[in-house]
């Protein structure tokens, strides 16, 4: 374990932004974890979990010790006639994890394939996408309280999932280091196809359903909507979809019949996208910063954007939404 100090985290994070790091450490087992935490430059320093920096924005360098968590491994932990139970290393790459369960046939999360980050950060925003969310497949998280140095577990009720949301975005934030998380899937696969475009693809791809089709199909779809961070640099959506009452939402309605709205318990979830592409900002820019012109949600970096000016951004694009239609937009991405 070296701490290294002055790090460039421009390769760290898929916004691509330069910020520098006061000091950085890449931990690469539990051990170093429980480690790192007793050592002077955690305790005299503020610090900040990076696991595949795939949702976070650098506004400025940090001015303290970041920790790269990127422990590995996969074990299987129990099977019985359904199911398999599964425990992995919070810092495997979520994108290989999901290829490996569709390779050992195991259902549950081939619909969140391609999505960047490590399998330790799923369960801090719930990754969700084309009708999953992580949520529906974890049966515990492994922590390390920092308080004290324990290990100990919080069973998927703990954890606090909702949309986007979780315990470890809320009451729990910066007070635990996830190190594994534990994944019940099934192997009598359950084909989620109902979501958007994925029949569609699958009939463009002339094959059935099957998870390593509905995998390529969402593969596909992602491919041609969303920008490549390696090429463009961007954070996924950088707003969550926001809710609002019956009454807000059929207010709207009235003035604009086609927006985009799904029901969300006794409240209506509106596609954000809609509402940035109506405000006229898709494909506009800010400096460096820009609204990709096939998906409003999404914000890129042009080039050699700054942290500030994606943030600026943002909060044209929050301002313009509210204006028009009345609506706050929730930034989704960590913006430090
Ligand atoms: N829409 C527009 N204009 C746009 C973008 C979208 O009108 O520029 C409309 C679409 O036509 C569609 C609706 O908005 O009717 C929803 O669009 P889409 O299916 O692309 O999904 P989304 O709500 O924009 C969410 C997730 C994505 C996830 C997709 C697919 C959030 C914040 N985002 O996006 O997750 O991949 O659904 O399930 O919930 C992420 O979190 O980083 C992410 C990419």
């Amino acid at each position: 374990m070296q701490i290294k100090e002055n790090y460039l985290l421009k390769k760290l994070n898929t916004f691509g932004i330069q910020a520098i790091a006061k000091y950085f450490v890449e931990l690469n087992s539990i051990q170093e974890i429980q480690e790192i935490i007793k050592s002077s430059h955690f305790k005299n320093n503020p610090y900040l979990l990076l696991g595949g920096g795939s949702n976070i924005l650098f506004t400025k360098d940090f001015d303290g010790i970041v920790l790269k968590i990127n422990n590995k491994g996969k074990e299987i932990i129990a099977v019985d006639a359904d199911n398999v139970f599964l425990k992995v290393q919070a810092g495997e790459v979520w994108e290989s994890f999901v290829d490996y369960c569709i390779l050992n046939n195991w259902s549950g999360i081939e619909n969140l394939a391609l999505i960047p980050g490590n399998v330790g950060t799923s369960p801090v925003q719930n990754i969700g996408a084309y009708g999953v969310e992580v949520k529906d497949c974890i049966e515990k998280v492994e922590v390390l309280r920092i308080a004290d140095g324990e290990i100990i577990e919080l069973n998927n009720n703990e954890c606090k999932f909702g949309y986007r949301n979780s315990i470890f975005k809320q009451e729990a934030k910066n007070k635990y280091i996830i190190l594994s998380v534990t994944f019940k899937f099934s192997k009598k696969p359950t084909l989620i196809t109902h979501y958007g475009d994925i029949l569609k693809e699958l009939e463009n791809m002339f094959v059935t359903p099957s998870l390593e089709n509905i995998s390529n199909a969402i593969k596909n779809i992602r491919r041609c909507k969303l920008p490549d961070y390696t090429l463009t640099g961007n954070a996924g959506s950088f707003f969550k979809n926001p809710t609002v009452s019956k009454e807000k939402y059929e207010a709207l309605l009235i003035e604009y019949p086609k927006i985009r709205a799904f029901p969300s318990g006794n409240d209506y979830k509106l596609a954000a996208g809609w509402l940035i592409e109506k405000s006229g900002w898709k494909g506009k820019s800010l400096g460096n910063a820009a609204i990709h012109h096939k998906q409003a949600l999404v914000l890129i970096n042009k080039g050699n954007a700054t942290g500030n000016e994606i943030l600026a951004l943002a909060k044209a694009v929050q301002h313009a939404v509210l204006n028009l239609f009345g609506v706050e937009l929730e930034m989704e991405v960590n913006v430090v």
